[in-house]
């Protein structure tokens, strides 16, 4: 081997190594809590191996369904029952599961998630992203937790993505009312049904004036 062949392999198995040591300092941060947020260059590093994993046909994919307030109508409350717990019914990720994210999901009406073509959005939700809290909800999933039954409700999604900015404080609060409820809820709703039960006396034994304490 000539003399100036193996100074250039050194030299790149040392460009090699430090650059393996740069992304590894950049993951390792933080004793690798999910309280952090990724560094610039993990972000980078991961958006663009995301871009390269998503298959080029894939990302070409024009959207088959067409746009309509139905359609979008559809949209959004599937939003506010599957999504919006991790990216919020405004798309903003400012949710409590959100924020407990590494990495967090990005409010997706910024450019970064709207200059991404519709297949690529598309193969998002149908795949989800691997190493992060993003779930794959294409149909022929084998959990069990998919039925975006042949991607229609994924393409539909897509467009309630492209609305995302343009979202109104009505379709909102509408939304709020398909937000899955969690145990808390639940118990303020009973109360308050208890408590309109009992604001409404009926002619119940117990109700009887002479019989108060
Ligand atoms: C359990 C939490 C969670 C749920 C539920 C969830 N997502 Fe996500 N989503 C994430 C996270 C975290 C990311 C960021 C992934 C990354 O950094 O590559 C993400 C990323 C995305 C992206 C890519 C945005 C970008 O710019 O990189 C899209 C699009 C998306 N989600 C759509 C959806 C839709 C539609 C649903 C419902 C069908 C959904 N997500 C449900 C957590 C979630």
């Amino acid at each position: 081997m000539k003399r100036s062949t193996l100074v250039i392999l050194i030299g790149l198995v040392l460009v090699g190594m430090a650059l393996a040591i740069a992304i590894a300092v950049s993951v390792l941060h933080d004793g690798l809590s999910a309280k952090a947020t990724p560094t610039r260059l993990e972000a980078f590093v991961a958006r663009n191996a995301r871009h390269l994993a998503i298959p080029g046909n894939a990302r070409l994919m024009e959207n088959p369904v067409l746009d309509s307030p139905e359609i979008q109508r559809e949209a959004r409350l599937h939003f506010a029952d599957h999504c919006a717990i991790c990216h919020g019914n405004d798309g903003s990720g400012d949710t409590p599961i959100g924020e407990g994210l590494y990495p967090k999901p990005p409010d997706l009406r910024l450019p970064a998630t709207q200059n991404l073509s519709d297949g690529e959005l598309f193969w998002i939700i149908e795949n989800g992203v691997r190493f992060t809290g993003m779930p794959a909800f294409s149909s022929n999933q084998h959990n069990g937790a998919g039925n975006h039954g042949n991607g229609q409700d994924s393409w539909k999604l897509v467009h309630f993505i492209r609305h995302l900015r343009h979202l109104s404080e009505a379709e909102r609060l509408e939304m709020e009312r398909y937000n899955p409820k969690g145990p808390e809820d639940r118990a303020e709703e009973e109360e308050e049904k208890e408590f309109l039960n009992e604001a409404t006396p009926k002619a119940k034994p117990e109700s009887h004036p002479g019989r108060r304490k």
